[in-house]
């Protein structure tokens, strides 16, 4: 096992959760020619999470998109397939992608719980600020600054947060105002859960802080041991400013793309004949769209502001956290990250049904004999009472 550092947020006790990306959007999550054996229409997005919760995946994320851009020419929207996804699966918490400014928190609230009772406690939501200016303008709404979303998306939160736990809730805002409202029924009590997740996404300087003060977990796209260390820090520094609202606190998903195969030289080529064969002129034109992020702001940190062109072919930087390679190295990596804090792996694939059926098999149980060694040798023990049920079978069938 390799020597990084273990940090004091690290939980060496809590398997290592596992999610993937919903490909609820065309084209698959690279924006290349190569074969991409991934479907997006709802019977594919059904059976692959059947597949993936018999594999010990935990979560599903949807993503929330509008219009076209990057390819993603058609789309699903993302509350209604999520609902569908936890309609077709009994054990899979899904979580989906919901943009301020698209929503209104009590809005949204209220079909969260909704969804929660559908579901029997497996709903959750990411609250995501938006880069892709063309949808807000076009559809009449205002496009605020970068730091400005995130003003709106940490009141939002808050609204979202007090409606789904307190009665009679009030709140006085720069963007909301809500008087004296109840929402009944209330969510689905589950033990360990004060309320249906809320996962937030983001990498800047300003959605660091809005994280550590206001989210349960903490989404970042794809990143190298020592970039989502630096995000871990901002988010805890914000998080211990005293401004929390959140209940607990807060924990860490990282994107990373998978190509795990026989040989590294496999995997690498894979990785190679994904970007040879990019879609230029998709890849150009998303790069333009996202200066509206990171790019945007004081300290010109955070999403896709100094990603390459190649880094771009997977929209969410995932080749950067290096999931590249045989399942053993796969494996490596993942508790290398769960070392710096990580709690949960956001992955996604060339061919989703085929290789997370696959990352189940072979790469799961040797993340789980590492985490275990892991948590030994650090005088403690992984709690294996936590560990998702997995169908090998019935997921490989
Ligand atoms: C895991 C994850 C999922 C995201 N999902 C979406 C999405 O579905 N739709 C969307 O418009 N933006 C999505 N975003 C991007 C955010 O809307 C936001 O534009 C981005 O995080 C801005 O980053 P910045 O604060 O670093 O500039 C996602 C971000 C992350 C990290």
């Amino acid at each position: 096992m390799s020597t990084t550092h273990i940090s004091p947020v690290a939980d060496l006790e809590t398997p290592l959760k596992f999610a993937y990306w919903v490909p609820n959007v065309s084209g698959g999550l690279v924006v290349s020619t190569i074969e991409q054996r991934t479907g997006w229409d709802f019977d594919y997005n059904k059976k692959l999470a059947r597949i993936a919760e018999d594999s010990g995946f935990e979560y599903a994320l949807s993503q929330t998109r509008y219009a076209a851009s990057y390819g993603a020419d058609k789309q699903h929207e993302a509350t209604a397939i999520s609902l569908g996804i936890l309609g077709a699966t009994e054990r899979l918490k899904v979580i989906a992608a919901v943009h301020p400014g698209m929503w209104h928190p009590g809005v949204l609230a209220k079909w969260l719980i909704t969804a929660d009772h559908i579901s029997d406690g497996r709903a959750a939501v990411n609250i995501v600020s938006g880069w892709l200016k063309d949808e807000f303008v076009n559809f009449g709404l205002d496009w605020l600054d970068h730091d400005e979303r995130y003003v709106r998306t940490q009141e939002f939160i808050t609204v979202l947060r007090g409606l789904l736990t307190e009665q009679d809730f009030s709140f006085k805002g720069k963007y909301y105002d809500i008087n004296g409202f109840t929402l009944s029924p209330a969510p689905v009590d589950v033990p360990g859960r004060a309320h249906p997740e809320i996962f937030f996404g983001g990498n800047s300087t300003a959605a660091q802080g809005t994280a550590g003060r206001t989210a349960d977990w903490y989404f970042s796209n794809g990143r190298s041991l020592e970039g989502f260390a630096e995000n871990i820090n901002g988010v805890v520094a914000a998080a211990a400013s005293g401004a929390r609202t959140a209940p607990k606190p807060p924990r860490f998903g990282l994107n990373g793309f998978v190509i795990a195969r026989d040989t590294e030289k496999e995997a690498v080529e894979t990785l190679r004949e994904i970007i040879a064969k990019a879609h230029r002129p998709a890849v150009e034109g998303f790069a333009s769209a996202v200066k509206e992020a990171g790019a945007s702001t004081k300290d010109g940190k955070g999403m896709w502001a100094d990603s390459t062109f190649e880094d771009m072919v997977q929209y969410n930087d995932g080749f950067r956290t290096g999931l590249i390679g045989t399942p053993e190295q796969i494996a490596e990596r993942i508790v290398d990250f769960k070392k710096i804090g990580v709690n949960l792996m956001l992955t996604c694939y060339l061919h989703f049904q085929e290789e997370v059926a696959a990352f189940g098999r072979d790469v799961l149980p040797i993340v789980r004999e590492l985490e275990a060694d892991l948590a030994r040798k650090n005088g403690t023990e992984l709690n294996t009472d936590l560990l998702p049920i997995t169908n090998l079978e019935g997921a490989n069938a």
